[in-house]
């Protein structure tokens, strides 16, 4: 029987399971770390747009509601540099866009239309019909219809609370803002804070 020779070089870390899957992932982290570090100190990554604003305590209740739907099973908010793209929705996004966004919304799922750039591409009213039963406007939509939206009240109480969880997140409320952030909402609708919201997306870039 030939003898078996000792695996020499790289034969030894083929040849070795535990080897193998050790420095696979010491070269992946370091790619990793390569590509993504960079981003926390890049101005284009960490510093707001000019122009971008916080979220109004409407649009943030609106915000809000935006996830509590899951309009995001849907509906991504990421325009992507591409050609088919930019021609369909306008500029792509950038991420200075994002700086205020906790959680940010971008998804990837696109069953209706990105809505990054949807803020004032239609009219309020167009809005409240299209989410009270959008077959209404697009007869062939399979967008669920959202009428409860037109009589739950947003409630006032809580908006002074989620104002400051996003400021610990680095949001830049001022006291003033949060102290009258109960009465900006009061009385409002879900459906005029969802419609507040989505007339604000992808505006601050001008
Ligand atoms: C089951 C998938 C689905 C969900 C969930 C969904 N949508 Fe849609 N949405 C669509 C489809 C499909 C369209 C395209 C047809 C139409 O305009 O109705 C659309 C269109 C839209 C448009 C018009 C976009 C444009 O550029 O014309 C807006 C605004 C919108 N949806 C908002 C919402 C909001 C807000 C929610 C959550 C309350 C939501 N959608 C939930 C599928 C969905």
């Amino acid at each position: 029987m030939a003898q078996h020779a000792q695996p020499r070089g790289h034969e030894k870390i083929e040849t070795s399971n535990f080897l193998m899957i050790v420095l696979i992932l010491v070269t992946v982290a370091i790619g990793g770390i390569v590509e993504i570090v960079p981003l926390f100190f890049q101005k284009s990554t960490t510093q707001p747009v000019e122009g971008l604003r916080p979220y109004t305590a409407l649009q943030l209740a609106g915000r809000d509601v935006y996830i509590r739907e899951g309009c995001y099973n849907c509906h991504s908010q990421m325009v992507r540099p591409f050609r088919a793209e930019t021609l369909r929705y306008g500029q792509f996004s950038l991420a200075g866009e994002y700086v205020y966004d906790h959680p940010f919304q971008w998804g990837s799922k696109r069953t209706g239309p990105d809505l990054h750039r949807v803020g004032g591409r239609y009219s309020d009213e167009w809005h409240r019909v299209h989410l009270m039963n959008p077959r209404d406007l697009v007869p062939e939509s399979n967008m669920p219809a959202y009428p409860w939206l037109a009589t739950a009240t947003v409630d006032p109480a809580s908006m002074a609370s989620r104002m400051n969880a996003l400021r610990r997140l680095g949001v830049p409320y001022t006291e003033e803002e949060v102290a009258k952030a109960a009465d900006d909402v009061r009385g409002k609708t879900e459906m005029d804070a969802v419609i507040a919201y989505l007339q604000v997306l992808g505006t601050a870039f001008k």
